[in-house]
């Protein structure tokens, strides 16, 4: 029997029940709408809506099956739609009129409204104290590192030397961004909707106050037939996962790169790597590639969802419930892959030595000595045009600019002196760059303690 059966004189057909029930997804919900329905009743026995005795069976029932869903005791039925139609059911079927009262000032949207807002806010939450705990994991790393020189890169050519502190602190930066957006996001998500109806409120004094402050929202919504149809909260999550993977992937390319025997500025551990099944040599970096290509449907999904939602005319449509697997994938996908990635990161064993001499080779000095020219009085450009030319003589000698002689810098220019040497060392170059922002390993440590004090005022 439906629950909306009444106007019907066919059944559906079986076709159709399969096609538009959502309950093998939506079925994750289940502890969100049976939170959601107490709280509606018990707000309907105090309002007096329905006996104040009739609502607490209901709670005591809804509880009930709480526990037996948990236990896996029940069994949800595809005619009954979705997870709050099978609910819902389950509940009449034990208590009969009483359960009937339920839905009482409530319609399937403004509940379906609910229930998803419920589980973004403890999904949401979920994110963020996993990529709490690899900011955590990036901090440590950092902090023992701040004095690891290793090469900066620009167009993937050596540029000028940093530390490998300051490169992690790089995406400390951007997960931080992330953590960020989303508290920024749930302050959106954190509004409850019940009180909407289908699309047009209702004519019950409903509470929805009372019921928002039961279930822990900060708000309650301000227009019913944009409560129905917002998707908004959906999409801005989405979004931010899809920043979090694309983050986590730039990261992965980067360890994927550095793990390569042209680099071997990491290795991975034996516990995050896998083997092939023809070559015996093979140690290869699947987490760190597996991580990067789930980026795509995490996008995908995005995108998704965004597509469903162009040109709905107001209110809820029922295209509305392709959301949930969208939601469901992504959320799972992201929060699997930040704790793979930290477990990854937190085994890696850096190649400080290979770092540094990377750091050495590739004229990665080259600014700073034009840097030396123009504190000794040459202007910018000109300094720039003749380490230029000092850099193509190297090239040509095969040397790096450390290797010349005094005479041999002098013959390009006549400012270079003795303290040119200790000038264009990696400890100068990178030491000397100490703006606040710079990688000096007195500006990272700084950027270490606040970015430890920030993370710590998270949570
Ligand atoms: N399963 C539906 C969804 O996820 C619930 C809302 C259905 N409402 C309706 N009028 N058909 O969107």
């Amino acid at each position: 029997m439906k629950l909306w059966g009444g106007r019907f004189e066919k059944k559906t057909s079986a076709q159709v029940d399969d096609f538009h029930s959502s309950i093998h997804f939506d079925y994750r919900m289940y502890r969100h709408d049976i939170r959601g329905s107490i709280a509606h009743a018990r707000m309907l026995g105090r309002q007096n809506i329905i006996p104040a005795e009739q609502a607490e069976l209901i709670c005591s029932t809804l509880q009930q099956l709480l526990e037996e869903i948990d236990s896996g005791q029940i069994q949800f039925s595809v005619e009954a739609e979705d997870i709050h139609m099978n609910i819902e059911t389950l509940l009449i079927e034990r208590i009969g009129d009483a359960g009937k009262k339920l839905h009482t000032g409530r319609s399937r949207n403004d509940q379906v409204a609910l229930d998803t807002r419920m589980y973004m806010m403890e999904e949401t939450e979920c994110l963020l104290q996993l990529l709490g705990e690899l900011e955590d994991e990036l901090l440590k790393i950092a902090g023992q590192n701040i004095e690891t020189c290793m090469p900066g890169y620009t167009h993937l050519q050596k540029a000028q030397p940093v530390t490998l502190a300051h490169h992690l602190m790089a995406y400390f930066e951007m997960f931080r961004r992330d953590m960020e957006r989303l508290k920024d996001c749930q302050k959106r998500i954190n509004i409850m909707p019940l009180g909407s109806g289908a699309l047009a409120g209702t004519t019950y004094d409903l509470d929805r106050h009372w019921v928002a402050k039961e279930l822990g929202f900060a708000d309650i919504t301000r227009n019913s037939l944009d409560a129905v149809s917002d998707r908004d909260f959906i999409i801005e999550a989405l979004s931010c996962c899809s920043m979090i993977m694309m983050h986590l992937s730039r990261f992965c390319e980067e360890l994927i790169l550095w793990s390569t025997d042209e680099f071997r500025f990491i290795e991975m551990d034996d516990s995050y790597s896998t083997g092939s099944s023809i070559m015996p040599q093979k140690k290869n970096p699947d987490v760190a590639e597996l991580v990067r290509g789930k980026t795509g449907r995490v996008y995908g999904n995005l995108m998704a969802l965004l597509t469903v939602m162009k040109g709905l005319p107001l209110a809820y449509n029922k295209d509305m419930q392709e959301d949930k697997e969208a939601m469901f994938d992504s959320l799972d996908t992201v929060k699997k892959c930040i704790q793979v990635f930290t477990g990854m990161i937190s085994t890696v064993k850096f190649n400080q030595a290979q770092m540094e001499r990377g750091a050495l080779s590739g004229f990665a000095n080259a600014t700073d000595a034009a840097d030396y020219l123009v504190k000794k009085g040459l202007p910018f450009r000109s300094a720039h045009e003749v380490i230029g030319r000092l850099v193509l003589h190297c090239i040509k000698e095969g040397k790096g600019l450390l290797d010349l002689t005094l005479s041999e810098l002098r013959e390009l220019s006549p400012l270079f002196e003795d303290d040119v040497y200790d000038a264009l060392s990696l400890n100068a170059c990178v030491n000397e760059r100490k703006l606040p922002g710079g990688p000096a390993a007195k500006a990272v440590a700084q950027a270490i303690d606040e970015g430890r004090v920030w993370l710590e005022a998270m949570f």
